[in-house]
């Protein structure tokens, strides 16, 4: 601190602890007012007028006074945005009406030929012709007013607030529940705290938090440094860093959020137009793209689309495509929402990706759970989408083949359904003869075993997919049943990560999944990275897998063909481990849910010595592999069909009167948390139920919660 600001910071310190308690209130409602301009100015203007030294002295001096008279420390005090609160859950909420989807069309190639008549136009004519005949009739315009504005690639957020003061936020969650983060979003420095300008008694601001592009990479390399996880890309980390419990987790992160839609409006003067939303929220402080622009007529919306492509590049947020709205709120509300999921009235249009080019350095072949054997190509860093691409999967030797990829060749690559990237292209040039082409092993990498392909009976054809026969003993495939069996989907254990099966493996501690439940906690402890702490959790969360249901012990056991979701269904069929391990291919076969080679896969798979060995000693182990509850046929009508509740803790009144309430409301109440659940209703904040609903990702409504969700439907 320079001697002027520290001599500041005296006088500051003198002129708090001189105030008088009757003094107090007016001082502390100045100061809010001012650090809120100030924080607007600077973080959504982006013009501040003080130096940073200056805010900073404001604002302790606002923390002092909090400190000194701490009955004046209300919930909407800017201090309270670096907030260091820890929550024990994150519990769910309805929201005041649903968070919906918007459905998305990819718009052509041919997107602005005027002689095409590009297939999105017809697609957007199409909703507006539906919404002519089928709601609106002659009142819909010839010409109708659109606002079309960029799709923001973040986390969609609603905020609540009441009379102009924030009080709290909540994420998406499955659209009619949301998960209250009001600790993490409460930290984003762009967000108002109380609303400039006349607001409504209550209203509900939805839109998408976002880390701006050029802070993303310095805050991904800070993480790196301090031994966290980087992030993938900047719509992730704003999940991630949202659901933290730990508010401080959300401080350092470069968070915007930036206002889109309204959720809810209760009071005077509601918008009546798109565009009069849009101002409302600029008025009262939030932040907006910048880049909204009401469009008369679809040709509008065609020429918009070509400045947003043009432009797109230089948003200082990510962003993936184009909203068009309909401007007048009022003939939107004549418009129903299509089952609930997405509204008639605005539309949601992506381009085809762009491929990117590289060059293909290396090709490593890893060997899966399965021992399927996986080309991987490594490639020069390539920016594809937001994401920085440096391996990409060649998926198996066929395709290899088919592309003619060679080492050295420059390739395109693309990220399918946005994610996982893939090579699609050689890109042609006068030396790819001369390259060297790419051999696929014929022995395992990992073990040495030589590869084997499956081959299909009815035609004769081997498989494309190459496999290490060697399942036991291949240290590849150990590790990375290890990694399946404690992974969320599975077992869940947390803290066995890669990193941690490496060392389990390679020291021998572990051969096989029964292995994990006779670790040595001393022996644990004594690992790189690991001490009797972490020691102490994962042996606890490892027993606390003894009673995963019979679904995801299935799913864990990594059957071919057995996803998660056929695990749990051929659990539910079966019933028990004992019927399914007696059920003869026949029996399997019967199975709904056991489609294509799945039956067979699951008989061969029962049918190995070596398997019901393990099986054996899991059991001993003490996994129970509890039977599947057998289920009532869904309700299929009624707003919570469909959706299973589990009743824990202490309720004001008996659980049957909620039971009873939810299932008239077509819902079912089940005994167990399971991944099934749908909520669990928590009455107070501990018990094994509620640890599970958290280890499983299951929303937790609290009884308020509860209690809003069954009167919005009564
Ligand atoms: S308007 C029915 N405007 O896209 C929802 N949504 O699939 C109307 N999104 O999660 C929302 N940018 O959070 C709207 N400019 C924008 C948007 C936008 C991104 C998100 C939204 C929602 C998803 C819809």
């Amino acid at each position: 601190m320079d001697p002027t600001t520290s001599d500041a910071f005296g006088r500051m310190q003198a002129r708090v602890a001189a105030l008088s308690p009757r003094d107090a209130p007016t001082r502390i409602s100045g100061l809010k007012r001012e650090i809120e301009r100030h924080n607007y100015l600077y973080h959504t203007l982006d013009a501040p007028e003080i130096r940073d030294e200056d805010f900073d002295l404001l604002f302790a001096e606002l923390e002092a006074l909090e400190a000194r008279f701490p009955d004046l420390a209300s919930p909407d005090s800017p201090t309270r945005k670096v907030g260091g609160t820890v929550l024990e859950a994150l519990v769910s909420e309805p929201h005041e009406t649903p968070m919906l989807s918007l459905d998305l069309h990819y718009v052509d190639a041919s997107w602005d030929d005027p002689d095409i008549h590009p297939h999105w136009i017809h697609v957007f004519n199409r909703t507006l012709h539906e919404n002519r005949e089928g709601f609106l009739g002659d009142e819909m315009p010839e010409v109708v007013r659109f606002v079309a504005e960029p799709k923001l690639d973040g986390l969609a957020i609603e905020c609540l607030f009441r009379d102009g003061a924030f009080v709290k936020a909540r994420t998406r969650g499955d659209k009619v529940v949301g998960e209250v983060v009001t600790h993490t979003v409460g930290t984003v420095r762009n967000l108002p705290r109380r609303l400039a300008g006349p607001a409504p008694g209550l209203v509900v601001v939805r839109g998408e938090l976002v880390l701006p592009k050029a802070d993303f990479g310095p805050w991904n390399d800070r993480r790196v440094q301090r031994g966290e996880a980087p992030f993938d890309n900047t719509r992730n980390a704003a999940a991630g860093v949202v659901r933290q419990l730990d508010a401080r987790a959300a401080r350092d992160a470069p968070l915007r959020f930036y206002a889109h839609s309204l959720g809810a409006w209760e009071g005077e003067g509601e918008p009546d137009s798109e565009w009069a939303v849009i101002q409302a929220f600029e008025a009262w402080g939030f932040a907006t793209t910048g880049h909204e622009q009401p469009c008369e007529g679809v040709r509008e919306v065609i020429d918009y689309v070509r400045s947003y492509r043009a432009g797109r590049a230089g948003f200082p947020f990510d962003t993936d495509g184009v909203v068009v709205k309909i401007d007048d709120r009022t003939l939107q509300r004549r418009m129903p929402d299509k089952e609930g999921r997405s509204p008639r009235w605005a539309r949601a249009f992506k381009f085809h990706q762009r491929p990117e080019t590289t060059v293909l350095r290396a090709v490593e072949f890893s060997v899966g759970r399965t021992g399927a054997v996986t080309p991987v190509a490594h490639l020069d860093p390539v920016r594809v989408h937001g994401v920085t691409v440096s391996r990409a999967t060649l998926h198996n030797a066929a395709q290899i083949e088919r592309l003619d990829l060679r080492l050295g060749d420059t390739v395109e690559v693309v990220r399918a359904g946005d994610v996982i990237p893939r090579v699609a292209r050689v890109v042609p040039d006068s030396l790819h003869a001369m390259r060297p082409p790419i051999v696929f092993p014929t022995r395992c990498p990992s073990c040495g075993a030589p590869l084997v392909r499956d081959v299909d009976a009815s035609t004769g054809e081997a498989d494309a997919v190459a496999r290490c026969p060697d399942t036991l003993s291949c240290p590849a495939q150990i590790r990375t049943t290890l990694e399946h069996w404690g992974s969320r989907g599975a077992l869940a254990i947390d803290g066995l990560g890669e990193r941690l099966v490496d060392q389990l493996v390679s020291t021998g501690m572990v051969v096989r999944p029964s292995d994990l439940y006779h670790l040595d906690r001393d022996a644990l402890a004594a690992l790189d990275r690991m001490g009797p702490r972490s020691a102490d959790n994962l042996l606890a969360a490892i027993e606390a897998s003894k009673n995963a249901p019979l679904g995801r012990v299935l799913y864990a056991l990594g059957i071919r063909h057995v996803g998660e979701a056929t695990a749990r269904d051929l659990a539910r069929a079966m019933g028990s481990l004992d019927r399914l391990m007696a059920a003869t291919l026949d029996d399997l076969a019967q199975v709904k849910a056991l489609r294509g080679d799945a039956a067979s896969s699951v008989a061969d798979f029962f049918a190995r010595h070596d398997v019901r060995q393990e099986i054996e000693r899991l059991r001993k182990a003490g996994v129970r592999f509890p039977d599947e509850i057998v289920s009532v046929p869904d309700r299929t009508e009624g707003t919570l069909a469909g959706r299973t509740f589990v009743l824990t803790g202490t309720l004001s009144a008996p659980r049957e009167v909620f039971a009873a309430r939810i299932e008239a409301a077509g819902g079912r109440v089940a005994d167990s948390v399971s991944k099934r659940t749908s909520y669990l209703v928590s009455g107070d904040a501990s018990g094994s139920k509620l640890q599970k609903a958290l280890d499983l990702g299951v929303p937790v409504l609290d009884e308020a919660a509860l209690r809003a969700l069954l009167e919005g439907i009564e």
